[in-house]
């Protein structure tokens, strides 16, 4: 068929034929187009590039052209004149463009043509100008590359198709005109494959058919219009043509009467045309002539189409008409886009095989009558009227068919009615119809290839026969909620399910549809939420499956999500998997409580919390008190008090933690800071002033003890209850409120507002411990010489070790 598709280039100026035969040719070569069409040019430009290959001039004014206008073009291939009023040519203006292979001057004025032999040249044409006798001389005799040839002429006659007779051509186009002259047997000189005339008003048609038909393999012939063309002469048509050769016989735009199709067929039908094809036809007229004058016997023809057919009267006897057709013992009929309300077929067996009625108005009529149908393979009937699909089934059940089209028609399946397929049935289009879920009830099972795109299928029915064969499955347009699974469909390979309701595809489908190689599920209102999650999991597994995935596939709901492509969104498995949240949530909970628990009750916890409140607290504080608070006489970071009973304690524990680090603490110590000219209670108090901090050890013995020298002066000095945090009490042991004798007013009062430290018995706990009591006499005491102290400090602590007590001093301080 491509040579058929290849003859459509009659008013463009033949530019199909030159893409398929010189593009081709040399792919290679850069070419450079240049296209001056349609610009209202009267005359050819001169900037021309010179390196032009290709120059289109079509739809100008041009009415003369020049040596000068080419020659410096010597790369041209292709040159487009047509549709210009060139009224004379000189060939010769081409002599120095000798890569030109593509002149096309049709559409023009020419009447003479002076030549020049063009040896390269392979496509000529010079059809539809005014010449007077064909241009035909010895030149293009010589052109022995030329493929294509366009020829018109008033007058044609045997002798100028002699000096091309040798030319073994492929296309000859004539497009006339006029022709007031034919001289019989011209045409069948020429040799060519193809054969294209264009016929002119008030010609003979049949003479030209008679020609046409014993000239080329590929006869077209347009604009037969037959008021003026068909003279009838009967001798002609009951005559059996001799040496035919054409076996495609194409007729386009055609005006004639129903008589003379008659004639025009039965003519036709005893040459050695096996391909009749009539596009663009218009009846019209009476008819006169009986069907049974038509002469079935002795023919070779296989298959006719009749396309885009148009009544301008319809007084035609439409049973005749039908059976006309159907009578014939042919392999193919195309009889579409003919607006035909019926189609009839004879009583007894017929031989089609391929039968095209698409794009007409037949109905549930068609299949009354029983048909015989023996050889059909192929059954076109898109486009029509057609209602109910159970009659469909049952027209064709006893026919071979294997392709089936019915789109494009009103049909519905009703549950009650049943089908009879035969099963030999592969593929179905079913597609633009009325279908509804019982479709699924009346489908052959042998069909493999099934088209039901564009119904109202909401649901694939789970009891719906099981149709084994079935590879590919088109539901596109339709209502269905979910994706079909495939237990009824184990081979399916194909699944198209684009354009319907499907918010989130149930599982079912990926479990059962394991063939599944190509799915086309886009342009659906998919709802991203978890649901969604396997369907998308799937894409990444199986790459390339899923077609127009990621741009078709779009989120709908909810409504935050609206517009984001499935491949975006985020749906992590946590938050998807209700039972592993469940079970997550439940284990960080227990992990939690158990860590607690342990803590409780091996670690003390309570303590370390009480521990760490404090030295938070007493960070505050420190950071608080500013350094101007200090008075200039504290010389100490602290000072200790304690009982002799836990002297023990204070020495091996307290103090040497406290001093450790960098020894940069400094502690006045009862014993060793005592000034002998005084009494305990003054060295005491003095050592209590000139202390930043005040340690007191607290124990059963210290209160009993050590406690009634401080009572007094604590009385006395009441700045020390407005600066109670300069006091700090540790608790060695405990002590009960109610064992503090009653006079001892002050302690009551402290132990009452201030937070014992405790001393944990756990010796693990020690570092908090200290850490947190550190803090609390952590204080600067740079403005009353440090510097100077450290070194006496340690020079000091050198010379005698052990009896530090009497050795700290503070010289300096
Ligand atoms: C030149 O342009 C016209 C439309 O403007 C187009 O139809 C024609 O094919 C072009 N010619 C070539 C050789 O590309
Ligand atoms: C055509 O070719 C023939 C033989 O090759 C030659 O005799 C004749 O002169 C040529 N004609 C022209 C016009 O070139
Ligand atoms: C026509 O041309 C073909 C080649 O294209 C050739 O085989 C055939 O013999 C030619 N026919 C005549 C009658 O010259
Ligand atoms: C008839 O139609 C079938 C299917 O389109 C095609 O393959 C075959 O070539 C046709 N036969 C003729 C003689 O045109
Ligand atoms: C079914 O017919 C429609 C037109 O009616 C066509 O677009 C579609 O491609 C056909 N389906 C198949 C599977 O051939």
């Amino acid at each position: 068929t491509s040579a058929l598709n290849k003859l459509i280039f009659l008013n463009n100026c033949s530019v199909l034929s030159f893409h398929k035969g010189l593009a081709s040719k040399l792919p290679e070569e850069k070419e450079l187009i240049t296209n001056y069409s349609n610009m209202f040019l009267k005359k050819v430009p001169t900037d021309l590039t010179p390196t032009t290959t290709t120059l289109d001039l079509s739809y100008n004014l041009l009415f003369q052209v020049q040596n000068s206008d080419f020659h410096s073009l010597s790369k041209l291939k292709t040159l487009i004149l047509c549709h210009n009023r060139i009224q004379q040519l000189d060939i010769k203006i081409f002599e120095l463009n000798q890569e030109l292979r593509y002149l096309d001057l049709s559409y023009n004025r020419l009447k003479t043509v002076t030549w020049y032999l063009l040896a390269g040249l392979r496509h000529l044409d010079l059809s539809f100008n005014d010449f007077d006798t064909v241009p035909i001389c010895e030149e293009i005799g010589n052109m022995s590359h030329l493929e294509v040839l366009g020829l018109s002429g008033a007058k044609i006659q045997k002798s100028d198709f002699q000096k091309i007779a040798h030319l073994h051509l492929n296309t000859v186009l004539l497009g006339l005109r006029t022709l007031s002259y034919y001289e019989e047997g011209s045409l069948p000189i020429l040799n060519t494959t193809e054969l294209h005339i264009v016929l002119p008003r008030n010609t003979n048609f049949w003479v030209l058919l008679h020609d046409g038909l014993k000239t080329s393999k590929i006869l077209e012939m347009t604009n037969i219009d037959c008021k003026s063309q068909c003279v009838r002469h009967e001798t002609q048509q009951n005559l059996i043509l001799k040496n035919a050769k054409t076996s495609i016989l194409l007729f386009n735009k055609v005006d004639l009467l129903w008589d003379d199709l008659l004639l025009i067929f039965q003519f036709v039908w005893h040459t050695s045309v096996e391909y009749f094809q009539i596009q663009n036809i218009t009846f019209g007229g009476n008819v006169y002539l009986d069907r049974n004058s038509f002469d079935y016997s002795n023919t070779v023809m296989k298959a006719i189409k009749l396309e885009y057919v148009h009544f301008r009267i319809f007084n035609i006897p439409q049973d005749r008409m039908y059976l006309l057709f159907t009578n014939m013992n042919i392999e193919n009929l195309t009889i579409s886009d003919a607006q035909m309300p019926h189609m009839l077929f004879p009583n007894y067996p017929v031989s089609f095989r391929y039968l095209n009625l698409a794009n007409n108005i037949l109905t549930d009529d068609l299949f009354k009558k029983p048909t015989q149908l023996p050889y059909l393979k192929t059954l076109i009937l898109e486009g029509n009227k057609l209602e109910t699909l159970s009659l469909v089934s049952s027209f064709v059940n006893s026919t071979p068919l294997m392709h089936l089209d019915l789109s494009q028609n009103l049909l519905q399946h009703n549950k009650d009615e049943n089908c009879f397929w035969p099963e030999t049935l592969i593929t179905m289009n079913l597609s633009s119809n009325k279908f509804a879920d019982s479709v699924f009830r009346c489908l052959p099972r042998s069909v493999q290839i099934l088209d039901l795109n564009n119904n109202q299928i909401q649901t694939v029915p789970r009891e719906s026969i099981h149709l084994k064969s079935l590879r590919e499955l088109n539901i596109a347009f339709n209502f269905l909620t979910d994706l079909p699974g495939c237990s009824h469909f184990s081979r399916l390979s194909v699944l198209n399910i684009e354009m319907n309701f499907i918010l989130s595809p149930s599982l079912d489908f990926f479990q059962s549809c394991q063939e599944v190689k190509i799915l086309h599920a886009g342009r659906n209102p998919f709802r991203c939420t978890c649901e969604l999650r396997d369907f998308i999991q799937l894409e990444k597994y199986s790459e390339g499956m899923m077609i127009g995935w990621s741009d078709s596939y779009i989120c709908e709901y909810p409504l935050n999500l609206k517009g984001t492509r499935l491949k975006d969104v985020d749906l992590p498995e946590l938050s998807c998997n209700t039972a592993l949240l469940v079970v997550t949530i439940v284990a960080i909970m227990t992990i939690l409580g158990v860590t607690m628990a342990f803590c409780y009750l091996r670690l003390d916890l309570l303590w370390y919390l009480r521990m760490l409140v404090q030295w938070a607290q007493t960070w505050h504080r420190v950071r608080r008190t500013a350094q101007e608070q200090l008075k200039s006489n504290v010389q100490f970071h602290a000072f200790i008090s304690y009982s002799e009973h836990d002297s023990l304690w204070v020495k091996n524990e307290l103090i040497p933690n406290l001093e450790k680090e960098d020894g940069s603490v400094l502690i006045c110590l009862p014993e060793r800071n005592f000034d002998p000219g005084k009494s305990i209670a003054e060295n005491i108090i003095s050592c209590i002033e000139r202390s930043y901090k005040s340690i007191f050890v607290l124990s059963p013995n210290f209160v009993q003890s050590e406690w009634c020298h401080y009572e007094l002066y604590f009385a006395q000095h009441t700045v020390f209850h407005e600066r109670a945090d300069r006091i700090l009490l540790i608790s060695l042991e405990p002590v009960p409120l109610y064992c503090i004798p009653t006079r001892f007013h002050e302690l009551k009062a402290l132990m009452e507002k201030k937070a014992c430290l405790e001393w944990p018995k756990d010796r693990c706990k020690c570092g908090l411990f200290w850490a947190n009591l550190r803090a609390s006499i952590n204080v600067n005491l740079s403005d009353t010489g440090e510097v100077c102290e450290l070194q006496t400090f340690s020079e000091l602590n050198e010379e005698s070790r052990g009896s530090t007590i009497s050795l700290i001093r503070t010289d300096c301080l």
